[in-house]
């Protein structure tokens, strides 16, 4: 008799976006007259830039040449993308191409990454918090059973994130293993100040804990003294590892790549104690399980760090910030209470009249035929709080405004 995993019993319904999928493609079906606006999931509109797709074009002929083809390419990624990665997403922060591990998706490595870690370890993430993070080490038997009355997993510590606090999580208070951090965050949009992140890295290097640090949304930052990296922390190199992708930065939400960062100073312990290097776990791991991202796709990432394609990148994120100052803005004028959007493409509402967040998400659908994310299905703090997206066209991203202030809240 074959026996299942049973962790994957103790997870809650189903994936936060396949729910919200669901319920628009239902909405839609008794509804097809309706123009609905999703900015909900965080998926890109604009197309692939130029340079990239020239890059992609290149590639692909490339393969079209017995003298050119290229098989299996090494399975933590070729040395051309790791050196653009190293010379441009972290200089003078000392990491080497070797620490690089790229991949076909943030979301995979950030879940792929407990592999390497023991099961008894004790997980803290932040509330709200992307659901990948927590749904994982439920999968892998980390979390402990769930409590309906809090709606909290009894071994994960959770870090509220919420107006109260500013949006800055405090330490765990009971001591903690692994740690993840997202900033800019996902889902609440707000960052974290260099002195604030400082004080993770210490208590990491105090309590010989891990700093999970996913960064996808780095390129939204406009303001100063907020981190790009981990790695611009002192110490960090000692306990960080660091997910990055060009999915949001570069519209790769389709073609797939990102990358992780292991540096060679990152330890893990046997239950005996002995100091074993994590970057050589997760590359044992990484040649076992994974056959690298494909050449064109390597291709095309390395193209985002030429100067046209930087270029014209930036000129998509321009977009993507100028349709969050309409959101942001727009619902303020409407009269609500808004966060995020300044150094981040989500824009994070407090829900008027306290109404619970899947309350929101109907009515807004129902009202305005706009689609965004319930704050409740990031976590028990984010209840009474909704998620828009700025990734949407610059057209919809005004209408859906227009129409929400039509609404009488
Ligand atoms: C989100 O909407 O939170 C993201 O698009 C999800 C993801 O990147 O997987």
């Amino acid at each position: 008799m074959i026996h299942i995993n049973e962790n994957f019993l103790n997870l809650q319904d189903s994936y936060l976006f396949s729910t919200v999928a669901k319920k628009v493609a239902e909405f839609q079906k008794n509804n097809p007259d309706k123009k609905v606006i999703k900015l909900g999931i965080g998926d890109v509109t604009k197309p692939i830039v130029p340079a990239v797709i020239e890059a992609m074009h290149k590639a692909t002929d490339e393969l079209a040449n017995a003298e050119t083809f290229r098989g299996y390419g090494p399975e933590q990624g070729y040395d051309f993308l790791k050196n653009a990665i190293v010379e441009n997403d972290f200089k003078n922060l000392g990491i080497e191409p070797d620490e690089i591990f790229v991949s076909d998706g943030a979301k995979c490595d950030c879940g792929n990454i407990v592999d390497i870690f023991a099961q008894n370890n004790k997980v803290a993430i932040t509330d709200p918090v992307y659901p990948v993070y927590l749904d994982t080490n439920v999968m892998s038997g980390r979390s402990g059973s769930y409590n309906e009355k809090n709606q909290m997993y009894e071994n994960i510590v959770y870090m509220p994130v919420n107006k109260e606090n500013h949006f800055v999580p405090e330490l765990p208070k009971t001591k903690v293993d692994i740690i993840y951090l997202c900033f800019p965050n996902n889902p609440t949009g707000t960052v974290l100040k260099k002195e604030e992140l400082q004080k993770f890295v210490n208590y990491a290097k105090e309590n010989k804990a891990i700093i999970l640090f996913d960064a996808a949304y780095e390129v939204f930052i406009t303001e100063d003294n907020v981190p790009h990296s981990i790695y611009e922390i002192d110490g960090a190199k000692e306990v960080a590892i660091e997910f990055r992708s060009f999915s949001k930065t570069a519209g790769f939400t389709g073609v797939r790549c990102a990358y992780s960062v292991v540096p060679k100073t990152v330890y893990g312990y046997t239950a005996s104690g002995e100091k074993i290097s994590l970057n050589k776990l997760w590359n044992r791991r990484t040649t076992t399980k994974f056959n690298g991202v494909s050449y064109v796709v390597q291709r095309a990432a390395e193209a985002t760090y030429s100067q046209e394609g930087r270029k014209q990148i930036l000129e998509n994120i321009r977009y993507y910030q100028e349709n969050a100052k309409i959101i942001k803005n727009g619902l303020i004028e409407a009269g609500f209470e808004v966060y995020g959007g300044v150094n981040s493409p989500y824009i994070w509402l407090k829900t008027p009249h306290h109404m619970k967040s899947w309350e929101f998400f109907d009515e807004l659908l129902e009202k305005a035929n706009v689609v965004g994310t319930p704050g409740s299905g990031f976590g028990p703090s984010g209840e009474g709080y909704f998620r828009l997206t700025a990734f949407g066209t610059q057209e919809n991203s005004i209408e859906a405004i227009k129409r929400i202030k039509e609404i009488k809240w």
